[in-house]
């Protein structure tokens, strides 16, 4: 497994985070409310996808957000009234998640004017990179990667074998319908794969693999050049596989890292509440009781359905 973080090898400076979505699947919440700052227990997915990107030892967080969503930007303020509100009043703990997402890494805003896609929401973030950058890291907010240091290997395999590297995981081949589908090769690493190619939500007995792209990328510069050659595809958006699926075909590396531990998509009602049991059943506080009354939520129904 390529996993060791060479000191003498370049490595993730900033994640890129596209927030500027219009989270339809997530209405009415996401009428006034950013899906980005939905709560997994009590804490923002922005948030969790800052500490994982401090955790991977990024120092700058570009975040793609939306004229209409200026409060995922306010999130990572410093608050300071309330701060001094609450330490008046002795409560450290809540003192401390205020000032959490302040002190992770450096916050950099990116205005998508419109939602032209995630290809065109990257796109926009290259002018924020240095030019000792070859590479950058996109973690999308919707998508929960635990144990949550997957970029750590995705980076050292970009530093041995050069190009992109995406994250994959494994889903029962009768689910592939649903995602992006890697077509892939063996490679000589333990867990890593080389992408031929990707399909997009293809029907099981198509499916190239039952390996598919979750939300976290180690992208190589050349996207942005490969990014201003696609066209836009479904519903007018520019996607992010079709530039990648250029780099393939161009002949540059892309990989993949099969992710092995779990994953939560934040980004439906459908995973967003599964996440929410999750992490409330490892919560310290709020774990015991919950799990007391999911068996008893469940008992009730099965006796209701006949289960
Ligand atoms: P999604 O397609 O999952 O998010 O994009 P969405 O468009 O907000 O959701 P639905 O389909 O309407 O429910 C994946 C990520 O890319 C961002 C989204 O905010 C999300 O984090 N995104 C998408 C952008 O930043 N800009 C876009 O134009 C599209």
């Amino acid at each position: 497994m390529v996993n060791d973080r060479d000191e003498a090898s370049p490595w993730v400076k900033t994640v890129v985070v596209p927030a500027a979505g219009m989270g339809t699947r997530f209405l009415p919440a996401t009428k006034t409310v950013p899906k980005e700052l939905l709560p997994v227990v009590d804490t923002p997915g922005i948030e969790l996808i800052a500490e994982e990107a401090a955790a991977v030892g990024a120092d700058r967080l570009a975040i793609v957000t939306a004229p209409n969503k200026q409060e995922v930007m306010r999130h990572f303020e410093a608050f300071p009234d309330l701060v001094e509100t609450l330490e008046a009043r002795g409560k450290q703990s809540q003192s401390d998640k205020v000032k959490r997402a302040h002190s992770l890494l450096h916050p950099i805003a990116v205005e998508q004017e419109k939602p032209l896609g995630l290809g065109h929401a990257v796109g926009l973030a290259e002018s924020v990179l240095t030019d000792e950058e070859e590479f950058f890291g996109v973690m999308l907010p919707d998508d929960i990667v635990l144990p949550n240091n997957a970029m750590e290997q995705m980076v050292a395999v970009r530093n041995k074998l050069g190009g992109s590297v995406l994250l994959a995981v494994e889903v029962p081949r009768e689910q592939t319908f649903n995602y992006g589908v890697f077509d892939i090769e063996a490679t000589e690493e333990d867990g890593v794969k080389k992408v031929v190619g990707m399909v997009e939500k293809p029907e099981p007995a198509d499916a190239p693999s039952n390996l598919v792209a979750t939300g976290r990328y180690v992208l190589d510069k050349k996207i942005f050049d490969a990014l201003r050659r696609i066209t836009p595809g479904k519903g007018g958006e520019l996607q992010l596989t079709d530039a990648i699926e250029l780099l393939i075909q161009e002949g540059e590396p892309v990989h993949v890292v099969v992710h092995e531990g779990t994953r939560h998509d934040l980004g439906n009602p459908g995973g967003y509440i599964p996440a929410n049991v999750d992490f409330g059943l490892r919560s310290e506080v709020y774990g015991p009781a919950l799990y007391t009354q999911l068996k008893k939520i469940i008992a009730n129904y099965e006796a209701e359905k006949g289960l």
